[in-house]
Order: structure tokens, then sequence, then C-alpha cells
């Protein structure tokens, strides 16, 4: 298949790429860069072998983007690209509104146009709000807290009309849990500007010494430690479901949500010890308040994936963290990005 990720230079898009590419489709990555570099592409294709057609564009730039759609063929839309960050959406909702809700429907039009009715659209876990039930699946009812969530869900409920308007279009939307980890080879990961937001990366940098302690954002949620339980899921297995995505859409019109997740939580602590065994670092760590909007729990019913796509994460939560550190490693040491 001809296959365009927006966002492809991305933490999420680069794994599906080498993913993707392995499996012998043909992609075009498109993205602006806005939170990635260049370099991805020639990282991609030591891992690969193979060269990937790169085009420097907003997602909101339809015509771009029409033309890129029509002069590589392309048969299916894998929709990463966006702003990410739970933090600064709570600040500056307008950028989020339009850079996400703007380039999903600046996407939509260019695929129309040429008659493109194949995505598969990065949507988030977080489209559940707080859970009413775990563990979490598709029918759980959706109730996004922040603005990230919410367009997230707009974005879903717009995909949902257009599924309607034509028996034709082919639409999953992936709800992913929390993707950590890195490729094996250490050379891309995750490369977080500034402070990391997110468990993992934060970890990984106090490791590595270069920040003093982990803050451990509350330990009176009612789980077995205290702390917070997420659903980790290695970025490599979130990589083969989306390949796995692709097959699935070819034998099923409509709009399906599906859960990617592995089904286990993991709490802070149990994710700090983790990563220590994997490290053989120490990593010092501190108990402070709650973060704002923060949930106890939250981990995946990844049922509806296993049914529908064959797909199950295999990957272990050493694997998450041993790959993780490799990727800091050499990082650090100017390997990558
Ligand atoms: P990322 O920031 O690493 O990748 C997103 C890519 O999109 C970046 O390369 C960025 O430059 C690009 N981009 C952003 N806005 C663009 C625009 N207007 N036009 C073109 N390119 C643009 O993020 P990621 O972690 O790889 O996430 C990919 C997708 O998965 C996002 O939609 C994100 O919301 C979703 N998601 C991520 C997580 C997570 O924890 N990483 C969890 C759930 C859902
Ligand atoms: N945490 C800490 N200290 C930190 C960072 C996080 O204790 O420095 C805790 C959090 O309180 C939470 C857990 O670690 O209990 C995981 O937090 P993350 O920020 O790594 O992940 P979230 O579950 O908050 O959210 C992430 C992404 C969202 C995505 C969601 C999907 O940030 O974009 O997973 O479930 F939508």
């Amino acid at each position: 298949m001809n296959v365009l990720l927006t966002g492809g230079m991305g933490y999420i898009g680069s794994h599906t790429a080498v993913v993707l590419l392995q499996s012998g489709h043909r992609l075009v990555l498109y993205d602006n860069l806005s939170n990635s570099t260049y370099k991805v592409v020639e990282k991609l294709t030591q891992i690969t072998g193979l060269h990937t057609p790169f085009i420097n564009g907003d997602v909101r730039n339809t015509q771009l983007l029409t033309e890129a759609l029509a002069t590589h063929h392309i048969d299916a839309v894998i929709h990463f690209a966006g702003l990410k960050a739970v933090g600064e959406s709570v600040e500056k909702p307008v950028d989020y509104y339009a850079n996400n809700v703007q380039g999903a429907i600046s996407l939509l039009e260019a695929m129309q146009s040429v008659d493109i009715k194949t995505l598969v659209f990065s949507s988030s876990a977080t489209v559940y709000g707080e859970p009413q039930y775990l563990p979490l699946d598709e029918n759980h009812p959706t109730r996004a807290i922040n603005p990230y969530g919410r367009c997230k869900l707009h974005i879903e409920e717009m995909l949902g009309d257009v599924a309607e308007s034509a028996p034709d279009w082919r639409i999953a939307c992936l709800r992913y849990f929390n993707p950590v980890g890195a490729h094996e080879s250490g050379l891309i990961g995750e490369n977080p500007d500034g402070v990391p937001n997110n468990l993992m990366p934060y970890i990984a940098q106090v490791a590595a010494g270069k920040r003093a302690e982990l803050s451990v954002f509350g330990a009176d949620y009612p789980t077995a430690d205290g702390t917070g339980v997420r659903d980790y899921i290695h970025v490599m297995d979130l990589a083969e479901g989306h390949a796995a995505t692709l097959r699935f859409l070819s034998q099923s019109p409509g709009l399906h949500a599906i859960n990617l997740g592995t089904g286990q939580g993991y709490s802070v602590l149990e994710m700090v010890r983790a990563f220590e065994k994997a490290s053989g670092c120490h990593v010092p760590y501190r108990i402070v308040a709650r973060r704002a909007g923060d949930v106890s729990a939250v981990y995946a019913n990844p049922h509806k994936a296993s049914e529908c796509l064959s797909w199950r994460a295999l990957r272990s939560l050493d694997d998450m963290c041993a790959s993780t550190w490799r990727f800091q490693r050499s990082e650090r040491s100017g390997m990558t990005l």
C-alpha cells in the first residue's frame, strides 16, 4: 500500500514508519517539524535501508496535502500530526483546536478531493475521562476533561459523521494508552524538548543524571502502593498495531474505535523499580502533591483489538525500560536525533 503518515517524523509516527516499511508498504512522511527534526529521515534509512520521501508541510495546508496525496498515489493515511501536551492545551486551547481540529478538517478535505477513503486516526485513552469502571472497553462513556482530550473527541465525532456519509469510508480511531520505549536500535525514541511532561522520559533523565530526582505526583490514590496506575505500552507494539489496523480496514468498511493497550496497569513506583533494574541506575524520587487532572488508575480492555486486528501487545515492561535506556544513552553520546 502507499501510505501517507501525517506527523510521521514524531515519536509514534517514526516507529510506525519502521514497521510499515519493513512490511513492504511505501510511505510518504508529511510533517511540519514543529516537534521533530529532519534527522529522523536519516535514522529511518539507517534502520530499514530504505529511503522514505519526506514533505515539510503543515496539515492545514490543504493544497500541499492534496498534491502530496495525488502525486504519491496514496491509498491510506495515518494521521499522527497534532499537539499533545495536556497541560499546554489548558493554557492554549485555541492553539490546540486550531492545530488539531482544523488539521483534521483540512486532511479530510484533501482526502475527499482525491477520493481517498481509508484513514487511521491517533486518538487517546484521554477520551474516556475519569473511569467509571476498569478495565476500559470501547463502550465506556467518553467524557474528556481537558482541551486536548476534547479535540480528540471532536475529531472522533467528526469522523463518525464522515463514515456515515458514504459506505466506502474505512476509518479507525485508535485509542492509545501510554506509549513508552524505543526502537531496539536506540536510534529513534521519545525526545521531549525541555522538562518532560510524561513519566518514562522523566525517569530516564533522572537515571542518566540529567535531573536530580523524580517528583511522584501523589501517593494517596486508592491503588496498591498509593501511586497512579497506567497501561504502559511499548511503542513498537503500538506501531505493529497500526500495520494490523491497515490490514483490518482493507476488509472492514465503516468507523471503528479500538483501544491499543496491554490490559496491564503499573504504578509509578513499579515503573521506577523496573527502570532501576533495567538500567542498573538509582532513580531518586520524592512524593509530592497530586497533579491536577490526574486520575488514580487507567488501563485498557484490549479484547476488541485482539478480535478485530488479531493483534496484542507482546513486549514486557523490561523491554520498555531497556529500550528507553538504550535510547537515552545513545542520545547522550550524540548518536541520535
Ligand atoms: P509527536 O509530537 O512526537 O509527533 C507528532 C508530530 O506531528 C510531530 O513530528 C510534529 O512535528 C507533527 N505536527 C504537529 N502539528 C502538525 C501540523 N499542523 N502539521 C504537520 N505536522 C504536525 O507526538 P506522538 O507522541 O508521536 O503522538 C502522535 C499522535 O498520537 C498525536 O496525535 C498524539 O495526540 C497521539 N497520542 C499520543 C500519546 C502519547 O503519549 N505519546 C498518547 C495518546 C495519543
Ligand atoms: N507522573 C509522576 N511524575 C512525573 C510524571 C508523571 O508521578 O513527573 C505520574 C502521573 O501522575 C501518572 C503517571 O505518572 O500517574 C503517568 O503520567 P504521564 O504524564 O506519563 O501520562 P498520563 O497518563 O497522564 O497521560 C499520557 C499522555 C496523554 C495520553 C494519555 C493516554 O500524556 O497525552 O497518556 O492514556 F493521552
